[in-house]
């Protein structure tokens, strides 16, 4: 609450609720309305679960138009309390449990915070909201409409079809944004993305775990045959879509969100590979030498690919970044942030790690 600035907070024109600020996406997010809006007060309420880092945020966290609340949005006088305490009128929601594996483990983290969470947040929106100005964006994931063959993309019109307790709890709390809509004409907005990569995402994830293994000359673990497609978005192209969607999208409405850029994981980790080798000064090949194909992860999602056309004609949005561009920004990332890895890969990490990939 140091940064609070009552003054500042008359004068503006939104207090936005950016739940999950502190994770991955969310701090892209977070910085991104923080440079372009200084009329906007950006409310942080996070867990600061093994996902949420707060020195993700270290740039910009005494900035008068930015706080941080603790918040565990699966509790409700809690997310209540927040709202009194800043008068929300806005809301970009990203807090989530996020990763596929961890749900295959633990289903019911993620039917807590993703599905009884986001209903708190509906229900007190719906509360405290008049008939004022005000946006309830839902952010969610490409993963709700299942997976793909060969051929083919999602529109917003594909039928959901969840096939992991991770895509299950978005597509139920997609559904209950939904039905606010529909029945209680909250103005709401959902965005469906792909696979996001880019600074600061958790070494649990492909990218950045492939990333950290090379560098430690770690076995480089990809599931089964290595042929599940991904559709992979710059992060800060990500956070511009979430910036249009949010002053731009129509209400009630649902946009996709994609890089088109799809690539097979063993392509994907071959091209990190190679750049980490050059970048290191490392013999070619010298990385590659150290896949290993392991188990296949259960139920594992074939491909997903996006078709963007309604954000990209609708909205005037694309994507800015190719993935050879993006892969080599993320490396040179992680690479020049080891401190930053080594602190998030000791402790809880290490457990989760050995437990996974131990086989
Ligand atoms: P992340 O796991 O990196 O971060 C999640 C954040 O939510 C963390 O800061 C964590 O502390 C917080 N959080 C978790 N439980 C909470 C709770 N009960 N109360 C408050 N905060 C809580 O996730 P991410 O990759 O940044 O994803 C953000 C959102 O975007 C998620 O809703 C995810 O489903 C969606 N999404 C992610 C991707 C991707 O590729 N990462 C793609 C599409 C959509
Ligand atoms: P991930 O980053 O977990 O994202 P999601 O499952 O949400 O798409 O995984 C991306 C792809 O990489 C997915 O097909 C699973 C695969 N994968 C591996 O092959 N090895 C790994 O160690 C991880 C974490 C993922």
């Amino acid at each position: 609450m140091e940064n609070f600035d009552y003054n500042y907070m008359e004068a503006s024109k939104k207090t936005i609720l950016i739940t999950g600020g502190a994770g991955f996406i969310g701090n892209h997010v977070i910085r991104f309305f923080l440079q372009k809006y200084d009329t906007y007060h950006i409310v942080n309420g996070d867990k600061l679960t093994y996902a949420g880092n707060l020195e993700n945020l270290k740039d910009v966290e005494s900035s008068p138009n930015y706080s941080f609340e603790k918040l565990d949005i699966v509790d409700l006088e809690a997310v209540k309390a927040i709202w009194e305490k800043y008068n929300i009128t806005d809301v970009i929601h990203l807090a989530a449990e996020s990763h596929v594996d961890r749900s295959i483990e633990n289903p019911a983290a993620f039917i807590e915070t993703n599905v009884i969470g986001t209903a708190n947040l509906l229900a007190v929106a719906n509360e405290k909201w008049g008939s004022g100005d005000h946006r309830f964006y839902h952010v969610s994931t490409d993963e709700v409409y299942g997976s793909l063959g060969e051929t083919g993309f999602f529109t917003e019109e594909t039928p959901y079809d969840p096939r992991s307790p991770y895509s299950a709890s978005k597509a139920s709390s997609d559904h209950l944004v939904r039905a606010y809509f529909h029945t209680f004409e909250l103005p709401i907005v959902i965005s469906n993305c792909s696979n996001n990569y880019g600074p600061y995402q958790f070494p649990e994830k492909l990218i950045p775990l492939m990333i950290n293994n090379i560098i430690n000359r770690k076995p480089l673990p990809v599931y089964g045959d290595g042929t599940n497609v991904r559709d992979w978005l710059w992060v800060e192209d990500h956070a511009s879509a979430i910036d249009v969607i949010f002053h731009k999208g129509k209400l009630g409405e649902t946009y996709n969100i994609g890089g088109e850029n799809e690539l097979q994981n063993i392509e994907l980790v071959h091209m990190l590979c190679d750049i980490v080798d050059e970048k290191l000064g490392r013999p070619s090949g010298d990385a590659k030498s150290s896949i290993k194909f392991v188990t296949d992860r259960k139920g594992h999602d074939h491909r997903y690919a996006i078709d963007a056309s309604k954000i990209i004609k609708q909205l005037n949005w694309k994507p800015t970044i190719q993935p050879r561009e993006g892969l080599e920004k993320t490396v040179d990332w992680y690479l020049e942030h080891s401190d930053w890895l080594n602190n998030i890969t000791s402790g809880d990490y290490k457990q989760y790690y050995e437990k996974f990939y131990t086989h």
